[in-house]
C-alpha cells in the first residue's frame, strides 16, 4: 500500500509540473477537494468528453442531448429527494479530531476481511496449481466461509441500521467490528449525525426577498424536468434516452484522494426512458453497454469490476457500480441505476404537471421507467491519467516517465522537431506545423537536445513526434517515433495527415 501512496503522491506532483491538474487558488494555499484543469488536463478533459458525447448521443439514434442550468427550483430537490434524504452519516473522533464516513470506515473494514479472503485463495492457488477449484475452495474452506460470514453480517447489520434510520446502531457497530481511526489509532467515537451534502445560496437583491437555492448534486434532475420538452420536441418514441455533461456539487466530508472526491465536479449522465416492466432488460443492457464502452478507451481489462449495490439510494431498484483499479484499490467510476418511475412521479406530484407519455404500441399513457448511467469526469480522467502513468526502464540503462495515454485521448496528437535549430530545419518543421495544425493539436519544440524534447513528449503522453532532418529537406520524408515502442519509421510529408488520423482515431 505504501507504493501505491507513493505512486499517487507521483502522479498528483506529474499532474501539476506538467500542466494537467492544479489546486485550486493554489496562491491561497488551495481549496479543500476543488482543482483546475491546465492546459494540458482541460484538453484530456475535452477529449474524454467528446468521446462520451459522442458514443452516446451521435451513435445511438434514441438518444439525445442536453444542457441544463445548474440552479434549479428548490422545489425540484424537495421532489428528488435529496433535501430529505442526500446525506452521509458522519462520525468523529474525539481524539484525532478527524471527520469520517461512517459508511466508508465500515466498507474499509470490509475490504481488509476481504484482502484476507484473497490471500487465502492466492496461496491456495500456487499450492494446488492447475488443479485449483476456486468456486470449490470459496465454498468449502472453513477460513474463507468465516471471514465471509463475518463481511455477511457487518453488511446486512449496517444496512439495516441505515433502512431504520437507526444511528446509534452504526456508531455500535463501528465499535463492535473494532475499527480504529486510520490516523491515530484511537478508538474514542463520537454518535454518528446525518449532513445534508447540498450547497445552497440565495437568488434574490434583497434578504427578505431571497429564496434558498441549490447548486445541484447531479446533472439527473435537470434531465427528468424537461423529460417532456425534449419528447416533444424531438419527437422520440420510448425506449429512448437524454444524456447531459455539466457540473455537479456536493460538500463531501472526505476530501481525500486528489480528483477522486471533489465538492465541484463534472458529471455525465444518461436517463434512459423505458416502458414499465421492461427496466430489468435495459438495466442489463446498459451495464453490458458501459463496461464495453471503458474496455474500448484500451486501458487493460482487469482494471475494470462490476460492483452490485447492497444499500440502494431512495430511487433505485437495482444498482451496480463499474469500479476501477484506481492507485488506491478497486472504486466506483460509474453507477449504473435502475431509477424506476420515481423521479418523474414525485415531479408529476410536486409540480401538478403530466410527465407521462403516449405510447402508441400499446395504446396506454404512462410514466416511463428510468435506467440511468452516471459517469463522473473526473474520476474518468484520474483512471486514464493513473493507468498511463508509467516509470520505464529502457533498454539503454536509461529511465524514462511515461504518460501512455490512448492515442485518441492524448492532448498533442503529434510533436514536431526539427532535429537542429539551423540549415532551413526549423523553416521546413514550420511548414509541416500549419499542413497538420488545422487538423490535430500539434506541439512544435525546437529547444534542447533532441533526446530531452523525446522525454518531453514522453511525460505529456504525446504519442508521435514527428524529427524533421537534412534529409527532409531533399526527399520530404521525416521520422515518427512512437512514444510507446520507441521505433522510429521514416515516411513521406505527405502521407502525415493520414497516418496521424489513423492511429488517433477514437474507438466508436
Ligand atoms: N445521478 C446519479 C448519481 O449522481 P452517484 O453514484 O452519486 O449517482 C455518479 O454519482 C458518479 O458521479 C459516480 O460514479 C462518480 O463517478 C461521480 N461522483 C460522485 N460524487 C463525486 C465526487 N464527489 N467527486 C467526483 N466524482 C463524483
Amino acid at each position: 500500500m505504501a507504493n501505491q501512496e507513493d505512486l499517487l503522491k507521483q502522479i498528483i506532483s506529474h499532474a501539476k509540473e506538467y500542466g494537467f491538474v492544479f489546486p485550486s487558488s493554489e496562491i491561497y494555499d488551495g481549496l479543500s477537494a476543488v482543482y483546475d484543469y491546465g492546459p494540458l488536463g482541460a484538453e484530456l478533459k475535452n477529449h474524454l468528453k467528446s468521446y462520451w458525447w459522442k458514443s452516446m448521443v451521435q451513435m445511438h439514434e434514441n438518444v439525445v442531448g442536453l444542457d441544463t442550468a445548474i440552479f434549479m427550483h428548490p422545489t425540484t430537490w424537495k421532489a428528488s429527494g435529496h433535501t430529505d434524504a442526500f446525506n452521509d452519516p458522519l462520525i468523529d473522533n474525539k481524539d484525532s479530531k478527524k471527520r469520517y464516513r461512517a459508511d466508508v470506515l465500515i466498507e474499509e473494514w470490509v475490504n481488509k476481511i476481504q484482502a484476507k479472503i484473497d490471500k487465502e485463495v492466492a496461496k491456495a492457488e500456487n499450492r494446488f496449481g492447475e488443479s485449483f477449484d476456486k468456486e470449490q475452495f470459496l465454498a468449502t474452506n472453513p477460513r474463507v466461509l468465516a471471514n465471509k460470514e463475518k463481511i455477511d453480517e457487518a453488511e446486512n447489520r449496517f444496512k439495516n441500521a441505515m433502512d431504520n434510520e437507526d444511528l446509534a446502531d452504526v456508531r455500535q457497530l463501528i465499535i463492535d467490528l473494532d475499527i480504529a481511526d486510520p490516523v491515530s489509532g484511537s478508538k474514542n467515537w463520537t454518535d454518528v449525525r446525518q449532513f445534508n451534502l447540498m450547497f445552497s445560496t440565495e437568488i434574490g437583491a434583497t434578504a427578505e426577498g431571497a429564496t434558498t437555492v441549490y447548486l445541484r448534486p447531479e446533472t439527473a434532475q435537470g434531465i427528468f424536468v424537461n423529460f417532456l420538452n425534449v419528447q416533444k420536441t424531438t419527437r422520440m418514441k420510448i425506449p429512448f434516452g437524454i444524456a447531459q455533461i455539466g457540473k455537479a456539487f456536493r460538500n463531501e466530508i472526505i476530501a481525500r484522494q486528489f480528483i477522486f472526491r471533489m465538492r465541484e465536479f463534472e458529471q455525465m449522465e444518461m436517463q434512459f426512458f423505458v416502458r414499465p416492466g421492461e427496466e430489468m432488460k435495459w438495466y442489463e443492457f446498459w451495464k453490458t453497454e458501459r463496461l464495453k464502452w471503458h474496455e474500448r478507451i484500451g486501458i487493460a481489462k482487469e482494471n475494470y469490476r462490476f460492483h452490485d449495490h447492497l444499500k440502494l439510494a431512495h430511487y433505485a431498484n437495482a444498482a451496480a457500480d463499474i469500479e476501477f483499479n484506481f492507485p488506491f484499490g478497486f472504486k466506483e467510476l460509474e453507477g449504473i441505476h435502475s431509477r424506476t418511475d420515481f423521479d418523474l412521479k414525485q415531479h408529476e406530484e410536486h409540480s401538478g404537471k403530466k410527465l407521462q407519455y403516449f405510447d402508441p404500441e400499446i395504446n396506454k399513457n404512462y410514466v416511463p421507467f428510468v435506467v440511468e448511467t452516471s459517469i463522473g469526469l473526473d474520476r474518468l480522467f484520474l483512471a486514464v491519467l493513473s493507468s498511463s502513468f508509467k516509470n520505464e526502464e529502457l533498454e539503454d540503462g536509461s529511465s524514462r516517465v511515461v504518460l501512455k495515454l490512448p492515442a485518441f485521448l492524448a492532448p498533442y496528437k503529434a510533436a514536431v522537431l526539427p532535429l537542429t535549430k539551423k540549415d532551413g530545419l526549423p523553416e521546413k518543421a514550420r511548414q509541416i506545423m500549419t499542413s497538420l495544425k488545422a487538423k490535430f493539436n500539434i506541439q512544435y519544440d525546437e529547444k534542447d537536445s533532441i533526446g530531452k524534447r523525446y522525454r518531453r513528449q514522453d511525460a505529456i503522453g504525446t504519442p508521435f513526434s514527428i524529427t524533421v532532418d537534412h534529409d527532409s529537406l531533399n526527399d520530404n520524408t521525416v521520422t515518427i517515433r512512437d512514444r510507446d515502442s520507441l521505433e522510429q519509421t521514416r515516411v513521406k510529408i505527405a502521407d502525415l495527415v493520414t497516418i496521424i488520423q489513423e492511429k488517433t482515431e477514437a474507438p466508436l
